[in-house]
C-alpha cells in the first residue's frame, strides 16, 4: 500500500507555547461560494491554507473566476464566470462542494453537479437542500451521475427544515440573496459560521437577518457588490489543540479565537480537570495529562450551541486518558467511529455500539502504526499520538490536511516531536 502522506509523532512531550488559531474552514468554504455572487473582486482574509480551501478555489477556477491566493487571503473575481458545471472529481473531493449549487443557480439559473463526496462518516444525503431549492423554483433531473438543476428565476419561499442542516441553510441563504422576494428559513442551523456567512453577504449589500437564531429572513437583491472581509477563527481547530493539551499535558495560549463558540469543549475539559482561563479573544489551557481526574460522564453531539460533532473524535481521544468511564453519543452522523479501531491499537479501551462509544480511561497510550480514515478521526489519532509513549505513524495524513493548517509546524512550535514522512 502506498500512502500519499504520513505523520510521524514521538509522543509523551507536554505542549507549551502559543497557537495563533487558523481561520475557520467551515466559514471559508461557504464564503468562497458566496464570492461567486459579487459584481466584482472579493478579498477574503484569514482563509486557512488547507486542501479543502484549495479545492474550493479549484471549483471557482473551473467556473471561470479569476482567483489569487496570497498569504492568508484569497481574491476572487467572478466577473467573467459563466461556468455552471462542477466536475465529478471536484464534487467527490469534498462534500461542501454542494454549497456552490445555491450560488451557481443564483448566478446562472442552471447548474450541473454530481452527488458530493468527502469524508465517509455517514450517508450524508442532500434531500433537504433539494427540497428547499425546489420550493424556490428549481427543477431537477438526473442523468449519468449528474444532477441537472434549472430555474426560470429563483423566488422567495418559506422553508421549514426538518433538521437544522448547516449546508442546507447555507445553500438556501446563497440562492435567496438573489431571489425575487423574501425567503424565511425556519429551524435554520445556528452555527457561528452561519452568522459569518450572513456577515459576508450583508457586507456585499444583501439583506439577511436572524443568523444565529432558528429563523433567518432573506430579502432578495438584484445585485451584490465586491467586498473585503475577514472570516472568523476555526473553533474546531482550536478545540482540537485544547484536546491535545488535555491529553499530552502542558500549557498553551490559543490566540485569535472566540471563547463563546468554544464553550461546550471548555466545559467538558474543565470537568475533566484541565484549567482553562478565558480572555477576550484568547484562552489558556493547562493540563497535567488528565490521568488524575474524573471524566465527565455522558457527552452527546448536537447542532450548535450543543457540543459539535466535529469535536467528537478529538474529544474521545482525550477522554481515553481520563480516569473513569465516559459515554459518548454521536447524534449527527451515523458512521463516525472508524478511528476507534486505530485507538485500540494504541492501548485505548473503547467499546462502540452504533452511535454510542463507551471509553474506559487508561493510564497510558502507546505509539503504533495507524491509519486516518477521515478528517476529524485523523485529528483524534494526532491527539492520542501526542500523549502516547513512543512513536506513532499516522498514514493517510492527507485527510488531516483537509482541515488543519500546517499541523506539523503548529505542534512543533509547541515542542511536539512531529514530522511528515
Ligand atoms: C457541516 C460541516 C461539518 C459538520 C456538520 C454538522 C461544513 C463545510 N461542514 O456539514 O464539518 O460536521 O455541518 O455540524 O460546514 N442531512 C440530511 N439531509 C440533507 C442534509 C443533511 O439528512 O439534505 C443530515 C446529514 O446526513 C447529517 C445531518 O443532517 O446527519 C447534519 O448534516 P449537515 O448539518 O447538513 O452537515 P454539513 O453541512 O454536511
Amino acid at each position: 500500500m502506498i500512502y500519499l502522506s504520513s505523520l510521524i509523532i514521538d509522543g509523551g512531550v507536554p505542549l507549551c507555547g502559543v497557537v495563533h488559531v487558523q481561520g475557520a474552514k467551515n466559514s471559508a468554504l461557504p464564503i468562497l461560494a458566496a464570492s461567486l455572487l459579487a459584481d466584482g473582486e472579493c478579498i477574503i482574509e484569514n482563509c486557512p491554507d488547507i486542501s479543502d480551501t484549495h479545492t474550493a478555489v479549484e471549483i471557482l477556477d473551473s467556473l471561470g473566476c479569476r482567483t489569487e491566493l496570497c498569504g492568508d487571503y484569497i481574491s476572487v473575481n467572478p466577473q467573467y464566470a459563466d461556468g455552471f458545471v462542477i466536475h465529478d472529481t471536484l464534487m467527490r473531493k469534498m462534500r461542501s462542494s454542494i454549497i456552490f449549487l445555491g450560488s451557481i443557480l443564483a448566478r446562472r439559473h442552471h447548474a450541473r453537479v454530481s452527488f458530493p463526496g468527502g469524508c465517509d462518516i455517514g450517508t450524508r444525503p442532500i434531500d433537504l437542500h433539494l427540497s428547499a431549492l425546489s420550493k424556490m423554483g428549481v427543477e431537477f433531473s438526473e442523468s449519468h451521475g449528474y444532477l441537472d438543476c434549472r430555474t426560470r428565476g429563483l423566488k422567495g419561499a418559506d422553508i421549514n427544515l426538518t433538521f437544522p442542516s448547516v449546508g442546507a441553510t447555507e445553500n438556501v441563504m446563497l440562492s435567496a440573496v438573489r431571489a425575487d422576494g423574501t425567503t424565511t428559513i425556519r429551524n435554520a442551523a445556528k452555527e457561528p459560521e452561519i452568522i459569518d456567512l450572513q456577515g459576508f453577504l450583508n457586507a456585499m449589500g444583501a439583506d439577511v437577518s436572524g443568523a444565529g437564531t432558528g429563523t433567518i429572513v432573506i430579502r432578495g437583491r438584484k445585485s451584490l457588490g465586491p467586498v473585503r472581509y475577514r472570516i472568523i477563527s476555526d473553533r474546531i481547530a482550536a478545540g482540537t489543540y485544547m484536546c491535545a493539551v488535555a491529553a499530552a499535558g502542558g500549557s498553551v495560549l490559543l490566540k485569535n479565537i472566540d471563547c463563546g463558540a468554544l464553550w461546550s469543549t471548555t466545559a467538558i475539559l474543565r470537568d475533566a480537570g484541565c484549567t482553562v482561563e478565558e480572555h477576550a479573544d484568547m484562552l489558556r489551557i493547562e493540563s497535567d495529562g488528565m490521568t488524575q481526574t474524573d471524566s465527565s460522564g455522558v457527552i452527546r453531539t448536537m447542532p450548535y450551541p450543543g457540543f459539535p460533532t466535529d469535536m467528537g473524535s478529538p474529544m474521545v481521544a482525550a477522554m481515553c486518558l481520563a480516569r473513569g468511564t465516559t459515554v459518548f453519543v454521536e447524534t449527527i452522523f451515523e458512521n463516525r467511529y472508524k478511528y476507534v479501531g486505530e485507538l485500540l491499537r494504541m492501548g485505548a479501551r473503547i467499546r462502540t455500539d452504533g452511535r454510542v462509544a463507551v471509553i474506559d480511561g487508561v493510564r497510558r497510550l502507546y505509539g503504533a502504526r495507524v491509519e486516518a480514515s477521515d478528517l476529524r478521526g485523523g485529528a483524534a489519532l494526532v491527539v492520542a499520538a501526542l500523549a502516547a509513549e513512543g512513536q506513532t505513524v499516522i498514514n493517510n495524513a492527507e485527510y488531516i490536511e483537509r482541515g488543519y493548517e500546517h499541523i506539523d509546524r503548529v505542534l512543533s512550535d509547541l515542542g511536539a516531536d512531529i514530522k511528515y514522512a
